[in-house]
């Protein structure tokens, strides 16, 4: 099967030395990668800057913008049997980057531009065979209900619900909701949690996952 993995933060330029951005160590995506391409499956990552290495055998495509992923996602998703889009997606970007440094004179007031929703936007070309995993980073007391909205407006198979706490972090408390509305809570790790999802991938595929 052809997966495509998005991993990592995205960068959004405000001048050619400072960015807004945020704190995802990438390390859930490539996770996900390396557990694929274990599956013998071929894995395309999209990836945001990241202090990992790829997965030798990883096709990777580096990407700094929410704009520049958005672009690589929607040209590689044809060709893809899954996409899993674990990239912490930066929700703004500054709505001009200035060719100079900013100099510090006075209060600045930057505006932003809300990002496009990459999966959101996958999902109106996901074929019928393709499968979505996503994930949902709450930390309001309706987490699920969030969950649940994001399962359906953005066409997942599976989102899987974390909270802040997972950023940064080796294990977490996730929770699996499936599109059928099946919850599974896991107390794990990140590797544990890319072995779940790619069993997952391959049986919503129907490939013989012996
Ligand atoms: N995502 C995306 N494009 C964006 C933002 C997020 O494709 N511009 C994807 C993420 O990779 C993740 C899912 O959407 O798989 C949910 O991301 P999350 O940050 O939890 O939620 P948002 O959709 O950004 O909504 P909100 O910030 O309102 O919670």
């Amino acid at each position: 099967m052809r997966f495509l993995v998005t991993a990592g933060p995205t960068r959004e330029w405000i001048d050619p030395i400072r960015y807004i951005s945020n704190a995802s160590s990438g390390r859930m995506g490539y996770e996900v990668a390396r557990q694929a391409l274990k599956r013998n499956h071929t894995v395309t990552l999209i990836s945001g800057p990241t202090n990992l290495r790829p997965p030798r055998g990883v096709q990777t495509i580096p990407v700094e913008t929410a704009l520049q992923m958005h672009s690589a996602v929607l040209q590689h998703l044809p060709e893809a049997d899954a996409l899993v889009m674990t990239a912490a997606v930066a929700d703004f970007r500054p709505a001009r980057k200035s060719n100079r440094k900013i100099k510090r004179k006075s209060p600045l007031n930057l505006k932003l531009l809300p990002n496009p929703d990459i999966l959101t936007d996958a999902a109106k070309i996901k074929r019928p065979h393709q499968i979505f995993v996503g994930f949902a980073l709450e930390d309001s007391i309706n987490a699920t209900e969030n969950a649940l909205r994001k399962l359906k407006t953005k066409h997942l198979d599976l989102v899987v619900l974390n909270t802040k706490q997972t950023i940064g972090a080796e294990r977490s408390t996730f929770i699996l909701i499936t599109k059928d509305k099946k919850m599974q809570q896991l107390e794990c790790t990140k590797r544990t949690l890319a072995v779940k999802i790619v069993r997952f991938v391959e049986e919503a595929l129907g490939c013989d996952t012996t």
